[in-house]
């Protein structure tokens, strides 16, 4: 069956280069435009990330998502960092993630399409273009892509280069996530040993450990039956896919390629990207550049956004309404979501557009604490997440999927959870460059009480 075709008319022309007509929403200043030119060419000349192929995989992936089938879980850093890039960091993160979509396939029985904010989850959107310490203003920090975070001058400049070091920290990052996913690590025989050491001793973590059990079992069932599971893929690898939000066009445009076979354009940077609550002006470059690539997309809805705004975001970025092609991410804020959801989630229904409906319960929910380090509170995560699930049961669609901020390490960003992280315990392991992460036992104790929601709805 052909594909229908998410793209505007012929007439109304895009090119990779499209969205330089356009006014681009937090992009740097960059200091030096020939180095930066320079860059981006060198960028263009380098070979693509992630192969068209691997987007369409997704995409399906995700039109099983759209379709009620399957639940997505979106997770990983706030923002990757060049200083904390090493085989044990991917590693956690990956653990922590594939706990949560065990816990969540066994628990719900549909499967999970894996995405990671990771390989390329280097750029940053600012509410403020500059920072104020002890009088002293500079640039804010962008994320590693851009600039460094230390407060000086010399470190807030950003340095193109720093896109190539990106580019290729992603490319290091992609092909050790790809080797531990096929190469044996994600065997579901290998349930136990996604379970960390700091993690297993906890509540969170026993409960794992029977579920763990229970896999094994099944497995040992269906050998015991005469099925040899050996011989069955899926049970031996996973699929994690790759994303970011694509906030520098330049770099984004530098790695998007026409795929070969069917002629359509792909940025090749990850498997899917976003557009992020800052950036998704109708008339804004960031829009145009990506009604244009193929990939799955995806753009966060924040509580301002109006029913109309998102109407028109769906026939922009998804005029053909191919399922998967789109996924709506919500952030109102626990307090918001229930009510700012609904009409949302009706008049995207009655418009028949399929979208992947998310819920990121983190950036609605970000204070600073009375010890001024910015925090969220994992009952806030909680019960934006509840509301979310709420509103879909209300209104008869399928809640799709989470997008959380996480890491496998044994931080203290978060407040609440199980071992009731207080304001004293976040300078413990304060670690983030950025937005406060969930740590291996918050992110697990999470996939338990999203799939007792999901099988509650
Ligand atoms: C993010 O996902 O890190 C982010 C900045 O989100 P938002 O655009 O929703 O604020
Ligand atoms: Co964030």
């Amino acid at each position: 069956m052909p594909e229908t075709t998410p793209y505007p008319l012929p007439s109304d022309e895009w090119s990779p280069q499209s969205w330089r007509n356009r006014d681009a929403a937090q992009q740097p200043d960059w200091p030096d435009a020939a180095d930066y030119d320079a860059t981006l060419k060198e960028l263009s000349g380098y070979p693509p990330l992630v192969f068209a192929g691997e987007s369409r995989a997704l995409t399906n992936a995700l039109g099983g998502v759209a379709d009620g089938r399957a639940f997505l879980l979106q997770a990983g850093d706030c923002a990757e960092s060049f200083e904390a890039f090493s085989a044990d960091s991917i590693r956690e993160r990956l653990k922590v993630i594939l706990q949560m979509a065990v816990v969540l396939t066994y628990s719900v029985g549909v499967p999970t399409v894996k995405v990671g904010r990771i390989a390329g989850q280097f750029a940053k959107p600012r509410s403020s273009n500059t920072e104020t310490v002890d009088g002293v203003e500079l640039p804010s920090f962008r994320g590693h892509l851009v600039n460094d975070i230390d407060f000086s001058a010399a470190a807030r400049l950003p340095v193109p280069g720093r896109m190539l070091r990106a580019y290729n920290q992603s490319a290091a990052t992609l092909n050790l996530v790809r080797a531990f996913t096929t190469g044996g690590f994600a065997d579901l025989s290998r349930v136990h040993q996604w379970n960390q050491q700091f993690v297993a001793t906890s509540p969170e973590g026993r409960r794992y450990e029977q579920l763990a059990n229970e896999i094994d079992r099944a497995l040992r069932f269906m050998e015991a039956c005469g099925l040899d599971h050996e011989t069955v893929p899926a049970l031996h690898q996973a699929d994690v896919w790759t994303s970011h939000e694509a906030l520098v066009l330049g770099y984004e445009e530098a790695l998007t390629r026409r795929d070969s076979l069917t002629g359509d354009w792909y940025d090749c940077s990850a498997h899917t990207v976003w557009i992020g609550e800052r950036t998704r002006q109708l008339d804004g470059a960031h829009m145009e550049f990506f009604r244009g690539i193929r990939n799955p997309v995806g753009c966060k809805i924040g509580p301002t956004a109006s029913a109309d705004e998102v109407l028109e975001l769906c026939e922009a970025l998804n005029p053909g309404r191919v399922p998967g092609r789109l996924t709506l991410i919500t952030r109102m804020g626990a307090d918001a979501i229930t009510d700012g959801l609904r009409p949302l989630l009706r008049a995207v229904t009655d418009a028949g557009h399929p979208v992947v409906w998310a819920c990121d319960p983190m950036h609605g929910n970000t204070f600073t604490a009375p010890s001024g380090r910015k925090t969220r509170h994992f009952d806030a995560i909680l019960a934006e997440i509840a509301g979310f699930f709420e509103a879909h049961r209300a209104e008869g669609t399928w809640p799709g999927g989470v997008h959380v901020e996480l890491t496998g390490d044994d931080v203290t960003e978060c407040l609440g959870g199980a071992e009731d992280l207080l304001d004293d315990d976040l300078g413990l392991r304060y670690e983030t460059m950025c937005d406060p992460r969930l740590n291996g036992r918050q992110s697990l104790d999470l996939a338990f009480r999203v799939a007792e929601l999901l099988r509650a709805s």
